[in-house]
């Protein structure tokens, strides 16, 4: 194994992974472009650092090269222990040496599926972490299983297509849910997503919260606390519901309920997606914690999480100023411009992380409508 490997360093972590075609079957797999996510999830743990109140055990099921959890091990200040596992035996004998060429001693090792390494620790583990190839769904019951009384999940899912609605087939099979392919596709299977999570956890008496929730062109991430109580759970579970969309001029809403009625600026039947996660997406207080413990050297991270933050102020769906505009015969008013008319008239404005030509506000879809046309 000692040919053909490639040096990397990634945070406080040097690791050698072997070169070759990551897709074949026993490939180890270390994705530079996750790297991002891996950060995030670091400032999440800080973050969590003072209402976890002790020392965390924190675990990554599907670890791969392990590098997520070593670094957790090794950037963290909070960590009990990392457990990292993963089906594949290369992958942990790569961590497993990667632990020790880095002075990493509070390290488990295990060879499992994860649904088995996650319901062997039941309502042991502070932080997990699931990171698959494709779809999260198979491992959530387990991975609430695993929570203990108070803990961080962070779940990731690449099966964009499917949540997005390219193909709402598998989308109906997997999550239970219809997605919406529309210019806020996005948003809904991030909700669809989170839904799915909060659905697992209180079929274990436990609640979950979303605290960061963000797309990318190749997945999804969603990061938030778990705590054990019936209630919670309960709490949680009521805040799902639906989306419903008007395809004719684009106004949308979440609502708790599945009826729809017409839409009541064009007075077209309306589409409903869902079931889905109704209430806020990201939590500005947690973010906020999360930029105060950022010391990574990183402008596009530092750019993400603020947008993040100015968006997770305003809680309804974001809207795409190219598509809402199409479809009501709308020459495009500049952005700029825009926002400056929405904040004179007393509303918020902001830009989202998901659509470059996306952005939030809490103006009425018919406020915001008549503001265009009096900018056109
Ligand atoms: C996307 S990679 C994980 C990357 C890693 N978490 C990181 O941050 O770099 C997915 C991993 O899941 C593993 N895997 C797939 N199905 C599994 C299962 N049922 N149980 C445990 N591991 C599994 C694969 O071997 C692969 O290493
Ligand atoms: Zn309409």
């Amino acid at each position: 194994m000692t040919h053909n490997m490639e040096t990397i360093t990634e945070g406080k972590i040097t690791i050698k992974i072997p070169k070759g075609d990551i897709r074949k079957k026993d490939a180890v797999f270390y994705n530079p472009e996750m790297r991002l996510n891996r950060d995030i999830s670091i400032l999440a743990i800080k973050a969590f650092k003072d209402m976890a109140k002790r020392k965390i055990t924190a675990a990554d099921a599907l670890s791969s090269s392990g590098i997520r959890t070593l670094r957790i091990a090794k950037e963290c200040t909070n960590i009990e222990k990392v457990m990292i596992n993963d089906m594949n035996p290369t992958a942990i004998e790569i961590a497993e040496k990667t632990a020790k060429d880095n002075n990493i001693e509070n390290a488990e090792f295990s060879v499992e599926d994860a649904n088995v390494f996650l319901s062997r620790n039941k309502n042991h583990l502070d932080y997990i972490d699931i990171d698959p190839f494709g779809s999260p769904i198979y491992f959530l019951d387990s991975c609430a299983r695993a929570a203990s009384g108070r803990s961080m999940i962070g779940i990731t899912a690449t099966d964009t297509a499917p949540l997005s609605g390219t193909y709402p087939k598998t989308c109906i099979r997997r999550y239970g849910a219809t997605p919406l392919r529309e210019d806020i596709k996005h948003e809904i299977g991030l909700r669809i997503l989170i839904a799915s999570i909060v659905r697992a956890f209180s079929r274990h008496n436990k609640s979950f919260v979303p605290m960061i929730s963000y797309s990318k062109i190749h997945y999804f991430r969603i990061m938030g606390l778990s705590t054990s109580s019936t209630g919670r759970a309960g709490k949680s579970a009521e805040t799902i519901g639906y989306a419903h969309y008007c395809k004719n001029c684009g106004n949308r809403m979440l609502s708790k309920e599945i009826e729809t009625t017409s839409c009541a600026i064009c007075n077209k039947d309306m589409t409903t997606a869902g079931p889905l996660w109704t209430g806020p997406i990201n939590s500005p207080l947690f973010i906020n914690k999360m930029i105060d413990e950022n010391d990574f050297d990183d402008k596009k991270l530092s750019a993400f999480l603020e947008t993040l933050e100015k968006e997770s102020h305003i809680t309804q769906p974001f809207y795409d100023l190219h598509q809402i505009c199409k479809k009501n015969h709308l020459e495009i008013p500049r952005r700029e411009k825009l926002f400056e008319e929405l904040k004179k008239q007393g509303y918020k404005a902001e830009k989202t992380h998901h659509e470059p030509t996306g952005f939030k506000t809490d103006a009425g879809y018919k406020e915001l409508l008549d503001i265009i046309k009096k900018l056109v």
